[in-house]
């Protein structure tokens, strides 16, 4: 079924959004990164047609009017989604295609990282060692995390961060790329995502500690095979690293009055170094820089990061996304077996 994209014009069907006006759905978006995105997105398009997919609807009702006050004419819709859920994702997708009659841009954002355990000894002797900056922008060898089975029998993370994503792509197929025009998918990654966390043989990473950085890996070598099979389709899809941002997710890691304690230093260190975006806002630079690209100009194997310089300059740039070109021939076959393994 994932072979047929493109939906004939005469079958679309319920057409709240006129020509124009894009329609963009943003999974995640009531806090952090997503929030911030759909803020920075209406303040660059005011003609959008936006969709805050959550899984709290009191959350996502708090979010729309937030991006109200500031926006007043916007139009936000809600729409309720629990990615970690194939039921939640089955009965959105219906409504989705029961709302528009496609998707211009898919941000695929939502992501959790449950019971992070954070290797203390191993912080503090990073924190002054030279190793300082990797250690902040990847968190090797710093976290763990214990997964668990959800009510669908899948590991936790995986179904949030990745297959709920990848069924909503697939649910969503009528809508994407419909009479010729070009759709985009973004994913919200990570530079946690490490090919030693990953195992083709264990996708959902029962056997392993780091499901967090092997379901972003997974989502890396997802995006280069969507990219792969359905560029010519005309639909393009994009991975992104927020860089080290202050949200729920990181207080999670640690306690807020600890990223405090040590703000002084991440202040300092960002002088030297780039990856610490710190708000939010900065954090969604690469998801909004993607916004107005022409798709035809983006590396499909690339990574976008959001980066924020000493002076809080904020832009985004591309890295390879195994950042090791030897290993390219590795990475695609790997990023095809995903794709065959999860259809
Ligand atoms: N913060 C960082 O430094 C950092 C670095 C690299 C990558 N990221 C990635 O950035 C993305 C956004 O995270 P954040 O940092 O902005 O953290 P956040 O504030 O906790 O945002 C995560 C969002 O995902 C939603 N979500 C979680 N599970 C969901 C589910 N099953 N169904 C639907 N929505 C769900 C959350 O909704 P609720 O409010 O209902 O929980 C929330 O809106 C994540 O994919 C994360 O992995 C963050």
């Amino acid at each position: 079924r994932i072979g047929r994209w493109a939906a004939p014009v005469e079958s679309l069907h319920n057409c709240p959004c006129p020509d124009m006006e894009k329609v963009v759905l943003v999974t995640g978006a009531n806090s952090g990164i997503g929030l911030a995105l759909c803020e920075r997105l209406l303040t660059e398009d005011s003609q959008l047609l936006l969709c805050l997919a959550c899984r709290n609807m009191k959350r996502a009702e708090d979010a729309r009017s937030a991006l109200l006050t500031s926006h007043i004419n916007a139009h936000i819709d809600l729409l309720h989604l629990d990615v970690g859920s194939v039921q939640s994702v089955l009965t959105a997708a219906q409504e989705v295609k029961a709302r528009y009659n496609r998707i211009d841009f898919l941000y695929l954002n939502a992501g959790i990282m449950p019971n992070p355990q954070v290797d203390v000894k191993a912080l503090f002797k990073g924190l002054f060692s030279r190793n300082v900056i990797n250690m902040f922008a990847t968190a090797e060898g710093l976290l763990t995390q214990q997964d668990r089975l959800n009510s669908d029998g899948l590991q936790e993370v995986f179904a949030t961060n990745l297959f709920g994503h990848f069924l909503l792509i697939r649910e969503l197929e009528p809508l994407l790329c419909p009479g010729g025009q070009t759709s985009r998918i973004v994913w919200t990654s990570s530079s946690n995502a490490r090919r030693s966390a990953f195992s083709i043989e264990d996708i959902q990473h029962r056997n392993g500690t780091e499901p967090y950085s092997s379901s972003k890996y997974a989502s890396d070598m997802l995006s280069l095979a969507l990219n792969r099979h359905k560029n010519s389709q005309g639909l393009f899809s994009s991975v992104i690293c927020p860089g080290l941002v202050m949200t729920n997710l990181t207080y999670g890691i640690l306690p807020s009055f600890f990223w405090t304690l040590i703000m002084p230093i991440m202040w300092l260190i960002r002088i030297f170094t780039n990856t610490f975006t710190l708000t939010p806002y900065n954090g969604a630079e690469a998801l909004h820089w993607l916004f107005v690209q022409n798709p035809e100009s983006l590396d499909p194997r690339a990574k976008y990061h959001s980066l924020t310089s000493g002076l809080g300059k904020n832009y985004t740039q591309s890295r390879q996304v195994s950042n090791q070109r030897p290993l390219l021939p590795q990475t695609l076959y790997c990023s095809s077996l995903l794709y065959v393994n999860l259809r």
